[in-house]
C-alpha cells in the first residue's frame, strides 16, 4: 500500500483499537453494571464504554489533531483535515455487560464520504480485522475472502435487532418469514463482528435495520475488501434504513427478499 495517508490512518486506528481492546479486556470490573440508558431502557451504556471512547478520542486527538470525530457515546468534533473518525468503543455492549465474548472495538476513518480504513478489534477472539480501501481485508496477516455464494436456501445469515420495541416487533416479523427460507440465522450481538464474519466466511450474509454509522463503517469496508457487496434497499447504500452484506450471487436474492418483506421499515 503506497498511499501515505491511508498507511498513517491504518497505523493510528490499529494502535487505538488495540489500546482500547486491552483496556476493555483487562479492566472489565467483575461487578460491571449499567451506567445509563439511551434510546430505550435496554439500550445501555457502561462506564467502560465511556472510558474506552475517552481513551480512543484522546489518542486520536493527540495523533491527528486536525481530524473530525464521531463516537457512539457522544464524541463529535468537526475537523479541518477532511478526515473523520467514526468510533464504536464497544460494539456489542450487551454482550460485554454479560461477559459474553462477542464484542469489538470498531474504528473507521473516512474522507469525502468514503471509508478509507476500517479496524475491528475483537479481543476475546484474539482477532483484529482491518481493511484499507482498494488494498484488501486482513485478520492479522491473513488475507480475508468471502465464502463462495450459496443459494439463499443454503445460506447462514447473521442479523441483529434494534433497541426500540416497535422496531423489534417488525424485525421479528421479518425473521418469522425468512427463517424457514434459509439454512439458519445467527444473532451474534455485534454488527461489526457480523460483518467481519461475512468477510472471513463464517457467515454467508448479514442484514440489519437501524444500524448507526459507528456500528457498520469499519466492518462494511472489511466485508467489501474481502469481496462482499454491501448496500441497503435495491440501489441504495448501506445505511440505518437497511444494511446488507453478502458475496455476489447471494447479495441480490437476499436484498430482494428483504425488500419484499419490508425489512427496511418498522
Ligand atoms: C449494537 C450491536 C448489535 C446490533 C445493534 C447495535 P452497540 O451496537 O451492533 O449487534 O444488533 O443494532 O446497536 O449498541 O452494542 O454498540
Amino acid at each position: 500500500m503506497k498511499d501515505p495517508l491511508k498507511t498513517e490512518l491504518l497505523a493510528v486506528a490499529l494502535e487505538a483499537a488495540t489500546l482500547a481492546g486491552d483496556l476493555l479486556r483487562d479492566g472489565r470490573p467483575a461487578d460491571l453494571s449499567v451506567a445509563a440508558t439511551k434510546t430505550s431502557p435496554i439500550d445501555v451504556v457502561t462506564e467502560m464504554d465511556l472510558a474506552a471512547e475517552k481513551l480512543i478520542t484522546t489518542f486520536l486527538a493527540e495523533r491527528r489533531p486536525q481530524d473530525g470525530l464521531l463516537g457512539e457515546e457522544g464524541a463529535s468534533t468537526v475537523g479541518s483535515s477532511g478526515v473523520r473518525w467514526v468510533i464504536d468503543p464497544i460494539d456489542g455492549t450487551v454482550n460485554y455487560l454479560y461477559d459474553l465474548p462477542s464484542w469489538a472495538v470498531s474504528i473507521a476513518a473516512e474522507a469525502d464520504g468514503e471509508t478509507l480504513v476500517g479496524v475491528v478489534a475483537a479481543p476475546m477472539r484474539g482477532e483484529t480485522y482491518h481493511a484499507v480501501l482498494g488494498a484488501g481485508a486482513y485478520c492479522g496477516e491473513r488475507a480475508l475472502r468471502v465464502r463462495p455464494a450459496p443459494s439463499l436456501g443454503q445460506a447462514l445469515i447473521g442479523t441483529g435487532f434494534g433497541y426500540l420495541t416497535e422496531r423489534r416487533a417488525a424485525q421479528a416479523e421479518v425473521l418469522r418469514s425468512l427463517l424457514p427460507e434459509v439454512r439458519d440465522i445467527r444473532r451474534g450481538g455485534s454488527a461489526a463482528i457480523d460483518l467481519c464474519d461475512v468477510a472471513c466466511g463464517r457467515l454467508d450474509g448479514y442484514y440489519e435495520r437501524g444500524l448507526n454509522p459507528w456500528d457498520f463503517a469499519a466492518g462494511a469496508l472489511i466485508a467489501r475488501e474481502a469481496g462482499a457487496l454491501t448496500g441497503g434497499r435495491p440501489g441504495a447504500a448501506a445505511s440505518g434504513e437497511l444494511t446488507v452484506a453478502a458475496p455476489a450471487g447471494l447479495f441480490e436474492p437476499l436484498q430482494q427478499r428483504l425488500e419484499a418483506l419490508g425489512a427496511w421499515h418498522d
